[in-house]
This record gives C-alpha cells, structure tokens and sequence, in this order.
C-alpha cells in the first residue's frame, strides 16, 4: 500500500533523525505502513545486528520486519502522537500539526529483550522502553486499540 503523507526526515538534535509531519495529519490518518519490507527472524532482539534491532518493529514472538521508508526513522514518545492499527500500519491517534514530530510508543510493538534509556521528556515518561509486558495498563487503556494485534487481541 502507497500511502501519500508529506512528511520529512532530518535531524533532531536530541537521538539522531526523526520524521516531521510537512501538512496537517488528521486523526485516525494512516502514516506508514511496513509491510514489503525485510522480515528477520532470530530468538531475541537482540540476536539481531544492532542496526536492524534499532529500527526494524517487531511483529510476531520471534520476528521483526525492517523497512527502506521513513518509518525506521520514527522516533518513541511516552506521550505519543500516533499509534498501530494492525501489526504495520502507523497512524495518527490524534491530529499532528505541519512541524510536529511524529512520535509512537516502541512498546506498542515490541516485546523481547531490546531497550532503549527514553529522552523524550515528558512528564510522564517511562524511563526505560522495550517491553509491551512493562507497559503501566493505565498507559494500555489511554492507547485503546493502537498497540499491535500481535500483542493484543482487538
Ligand atoms: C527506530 S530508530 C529511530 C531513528 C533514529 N533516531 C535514527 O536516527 O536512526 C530508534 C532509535 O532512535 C533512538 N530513539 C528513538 N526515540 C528515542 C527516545 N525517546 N529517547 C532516546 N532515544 C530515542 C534510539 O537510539 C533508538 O534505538
Ligand atoms: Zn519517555
């Protein structure tokens, strides 16, 4: 699936490049989807080559799925602005205005033993970020049905 969002990748000044909405993204929009990229499986995530392990999402107990498009460079937010509908597709969970970065949860995919010390300053960041079995329920109940369908039945 092609999916038409203007959108730019450069750099953050803050954990390297991120990608920026270039118009309004209305919510519920679909942003990028990875299906058609290289899938890999291994036991653990962190089985995998470092830069596969950083930018490929996870999409089944043992597989991730890696992508040429813009979607590998998608930043994490405690409090993010988009979500999974599906097991690939990125879209916004609320409107993303022209400049805003877009960010998701990486726990709304992941769930092996990959993690990451969370910069994104919000107040009520988690810290530390890798596993769905970690996320607070409170956090699941505010995302409602944007967590992949591999981690949740929907
Ligand atoms: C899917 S990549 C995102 C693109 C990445 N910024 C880049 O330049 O390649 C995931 C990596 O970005 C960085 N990152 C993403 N969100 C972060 C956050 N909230 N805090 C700290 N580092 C973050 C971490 O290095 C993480 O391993
Ligand atoms: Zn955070």
């Amino acid at each position: 699936m092609i999916l038409n969002i203007d959108v730019e990748v450069r750099k953050t000044g803050k954990y390297g490049k991120g990608v920026f909405a270039k118009r309004n993204i209305e919510k519920g929009e679909l942003i990028f989807n990875w299906e058609g990229g290289k899938i890999y499986t291994a036991e653990k995530c962190l089985d995998l080559p470092k830069e596969i392990a950083d930018h490929a999402i996870q999409f089944e107990e043992h597989k991730w799925i890696d992508t040429n498009g813009f979607g590998r460079y998608a930043n994490h937010s405690c409090n993010p602005n988009s979500g999974f509908t599906g097991k690939f597709k990125l879209a916004a969970m609320r409107e993303i205005k022209k400049g805003e970065e877009i960010l998701w949860d990486y726990e709304m995919t992941e769930n092996s033993n990959w993690k990451m010390n969370c910069k994104c300053g919000e107040k009520d960041c988690r810290k530390v970020i890798g596993a769905y079995n970690n996320m607070p329920e409170s956090v699941r109940q505010k995302y409602n049905r944007y967590i992949s369908t591999w981690l949740v039945k929907q």
